[in-house]
């Protein structure tokens, strides 16, 4: 499963649209949605989640991959990310960093409006020089 086709980020886009719904957002109102697809093609979804300790807040990106993660699915072909709807959103910081740990450099990065990609990147664009695991000597399991 290599190839990312239209049909497949249309439907990324509206699973992100649908669990974008679910955001637990009381603080800022900002709802952002993220889809996640793994190397096998299966997606995984994600809302953000914010605390009353605001530091606590989860993002949308690092929600679905967590998913992921505990699917068993340790690889990211794609991630596809929608915001509110103003204004496209990239991933904060801390996203970009895990991403990184999960994508390959050049897996694509889809920013979304409602109905469409506005920005296709990827992580070596937005986290260039980055820090990934192949720079530890751990053997990953
Ligand atoms: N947020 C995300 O979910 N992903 C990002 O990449 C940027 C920010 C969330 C965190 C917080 O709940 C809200 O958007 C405002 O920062």
């Amino acid at each position: 499963m290599s190839k990312i086709t239209d049909e497949l980020i249309q439907k990324m886009l509206r699973e992100a649209l649908l669990v974008r719904e679910k955001a637990y957002v009381p603080y800022s109102k900002f709802k952002v949605g993220a889809c996640v697809c793994a190397e096998d093609g299966e997606l995984f979804t994600g809302c953000n989640v914010e605390n009353a300790s605001f530091r606590l807040t989860n993002c949308a990106e690092t929600s679905a991959i967590c998913n992921m993660i505990a699917a068993g699915k340790k690889r990211i072909l794609a991630i596809l990310i929608v915001g509110p709807n103003i204004t496209m959103i990239t991933p904060c910081g801390a996203c970009r960093q895990v991403i990184r740990e999960f994508a390959a450099l050049d897996a694509p990065i889809y920013l979304c409006d409602d109905t469409n990609v506005l920005l296709k990147t990827t992580v070596a664009e937005l986290l260039p020089l980055s820090f990934g695991p192949e720079h530890l000597p751990i053997k990953k399991s």
